[in-house]
């Protein structure tokens, strides 16, 4: 199919919506017009593949579903909840129930690998039970960032610095903070661009572990093969537009255009038959 969304999804409603984006747009400054009329559904308990070439949109439009980003027009429902003028108390509410992985990592170098995991708490404990971990952690916190760190496969980096560790290395911390924050929907930006392909097995993984128990996941990938082997449904993006939606079986060895302005077709992305 060719400059087609594919309609897998569409007959379903609203029934068992987490996500809905409406003609959702994002023009930055100087006229970039980095989505354009987005519109789509994921579903709870869904594990979203997000594909697409280098400035397609991908980030945008995660940056949006969190909140950070506001369309420029158009909507955007999480939870059930339109972002349209949310307050900022309503945002933080809805965040503590989403995690994003950010393609940055966002960590502090300066802390323990073990506080910047437990940061993926901060939504759900009080100002005071967070200036006590930064004095002290208890047992149980220790254990817990533990097991997650070990199931990332850097279970010895929990005192490390996170300064002092690898690009990879701090990505998965990234994510074992995310996992810390135990939400319903976890979302993460190329979340294995910086490890080796037996690592990111480790990390998708963990990814499949939370949707099998429930959670629904949304991973913004290069890698088209980890994309076909772990994600339950593709999203193709191309400049700002979704070009593909669908199965991996039905993406598998289909080639996906886009027509350009001058009218040319060119082939945005390819997946091995
Ligand atoms: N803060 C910004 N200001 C202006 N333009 C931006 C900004 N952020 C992104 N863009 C532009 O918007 C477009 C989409 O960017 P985005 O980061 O969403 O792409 P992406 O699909 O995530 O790319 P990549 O695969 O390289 O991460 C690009 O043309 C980019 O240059
Ligand atoms: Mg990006």
């Amino acid at each position: 199919m060719i400059g087609k969304v594919q309609q897998s999804n569409h007959e379903r409603g609203t029934a068992g919506e987490v996500i809905a984006a409406r003609n959702a747009v994002k023009e930055y400054p100087g006229g970039i017009l980095a989505l354009d009329g987005l519109s789509v559904t994921l579903y709870r308990g869904e594990m979203v593949g997000i594909l697409g070439p280098s400035g397609a949109g991908k980030t945008t439009f995660l940056r949006l579903l969190n909140g950070s980003l506001t369309p420029s027009a158009g909507e955007i429902r999480v939870l059930g909840q339109s972002l349209k003028g949310i307050k900022t108390g309503e945002l933080r509410r809805l965040r503590s129930r989403m995690s994003l992985v950010q393609q940055n990592h966002n960590i502090i170098p300066s802390l323990s690998v073990a506080h910047n995991v437990l940061m993926g708490k901060l939504g759900k404990i009080s100002t005071v039970g967070a200036a006590r971990m930064l004095l002290y952690l208890t047992r149980e916190e220790r254990d817990e960032v533990a097991e997650v760190l070990g199931r990332l496969e850097i279970g010895d980096k929990l005192f490390s610095r996170c300064g002092e560790l690898s690009g990879g290395q701090q990505q998965r911390v990234a994510v074992a903070r995310a996992i810390l924050a135990d939400p319903e929907i976890i979302m993460a930006d190329e979340p294995i661009a910086s490890v080796d392909p037996r690592t990111a097995e480790v990390v998708m993984n963990q990814f499949r572990r939370l949707n099998s128990l429930g959670k629904t996941v949304i991973l913004n990938l290069h890698q088209v093969d980890f994309a076909l082997q772990y994600c339950t449904r593709l999203l193709v993006l191309s400049r700002g537009k979704l070009v593909f939606d669908g199965l991996p079986e039905d993406y598998r060895g289909r080639e996906i255009f886009e027509r350009s302005f001058a009218g040319e077709e060119r082939r945005v992305c390819c997946a091995e038959a």
